[in-house]
């Protein structure tokens, strides 16, 4: 071996490691895991099917084009194919829409906290992040994003229900600041939870994406539609936005399999919509149990609860773990509690009302 290595570029030094969820530990009591906002239920009827069928040609590589998806996707939400883009999960598009818009010296606005990617896609491009802290109620601040930008911006996320906190932002309030965003900035609508949103003032981004040229919506088919393990997300999003999608995307990214099983899952919508409605119910019974125990939480409409715990956020998660539920914590901050199995849920109240006690 030499003794000199590879230079690597310095942005690099700068990028916070990725903490995916904990999975549940072998061996331990029950084991659930409930650190990943993932979804509890099996693959939606026929979408096993597709994927084993699609797996027979592994030796193969998938439609590049993703043609029959976009397809789907264009007719369901009434968007020109031209706008739609692929790529593997949906931060993996997000990762192609720092690269295409921001650089060094360039900065992204996002708030804080929010999806952990953020902060890593930004540095990995060698663009500089602005984080603007939530408001005390764990929500976007909008005012404060509008003020944080400058000529420097290239590029906002919101999102929208936010990753941790499941706060949302509503339609009035969103579209007064997509109004005096300047028409240069690109504008992310991350919308990875959209489909366990019961409030009614929330907006769906693909109308508010429809007459505005700097808005781009994000979707996964990782959260609601229980596809994470296969890496498929999309955009929607005006030209030229949509051709950078496709300029950087990763030769091939989305596999067959993650392709079919993503058209197959869009055609199982009933049993979706059951699924979703379960979970959204779950979750209410979750959120009044824990202000029965005298927890006082954001709102949220993801699949997810957000505990504000501060320094006693690993303390709460390891009381968790010696139970048998692995939720997320984020040190001095709070804990994230996916909405799982029932049986899970109930593990993970037992544990949230003995600790509530100490507090
Ligand atoms: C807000 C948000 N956006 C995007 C993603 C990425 O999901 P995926 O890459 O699986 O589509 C997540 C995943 O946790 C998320 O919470």
């Amino acid at each position: 071996m030499t003794e000199k290595t590879p230079k690597l570029r310095a942005a690099l030094e700068a990028v916070p490691t990725y903490k995916p969820g904990k999975p549940a530990a072998p061996g331990g009591p029950v084991a659930y895991k409930l650190s990943s906002n993932e979804n509890p239920y099996p693959p939606l009827p026929g979408v096993l099917e597709s994927a084993v069928a699609a797996a027979s040609t592994l030796n193969r590589y998938p439609d590049m084009a993703c043609a029959g998806l976009m397809a789907e996707l264009a007719e369901r939400f009434g968007v020109p194919l031209s706008h739609l883009a692929t790529g593997t999960g949906s931060v993996g598009v997000a990762q192609q829409l720092v690269q295409s818009t921001a650089g060094p010296g360039d900065e992204v606005i996002y708030a804080w906290r929010s999806f952990e990617a953020y902060p890593i896609i930004t540095r990995i491009a060698g663009a500089t992040p602005v984080e603007v802290p939530l408001t005390e109620d764990a929500a976007h601040d909008l005012e404060a994003m509008l003020a944080a930008i400058t000529e420097r911006t290239r590029l906002i996320f919101v999102c929208n229900p936010n990753n941790p906190t499941g706060t949302v932002v509503g339609r009035a309030e969103l579209e007064s600041f997509l109004d005096r965003v300047p028409g240069d900035v690109l504008i992310v609508l991350d919308e990875a939870y959209i489909e366990f949103i019961r409030d009614e003032n929330v907006p769906n981004g693909i109308d508010l994406y429809r007459d505005r040229s700097n808005v781009c919506v994000l979707r996964t088919f990782s959260k609601a539609y229980g596809l994470a393990g296969l890496r498929i997300g999309f955009a929607i999003a005006h030209e030229p936005v949509a051709a950078a999608l496709r300029k950087t995307a990763v030769p091939f990214g989305v596999s067959q399999v993650a392709q079919d099983a993503a058209v197959a899952s869009l055609r199982s919508e009933e049993a979706l919509r059951e699924r979703v409605d379960a979970l959204v119910a779950e979750r209410a019974r979750v959120v009044e149990a824990l202000a029965g125990q005298g927890w006082t939480l954001p709102v949220s409409q993801a699949n997810f609860v957000w505990l504000p715990l501060g320094d006693r956020a690993l303390d709460f998660a390891a009381a968790c773990d010696r139970a048998g539920v692995v939720v997320r914590p984020f040190q001095g901050d709070g804990v994230r509690v996916t909405i799982g199995e029932t049986e899970a849920n109930d593990i993970f109240l037992r544990v949230a009302e003995e600790f509530r006690k100490e507090l």
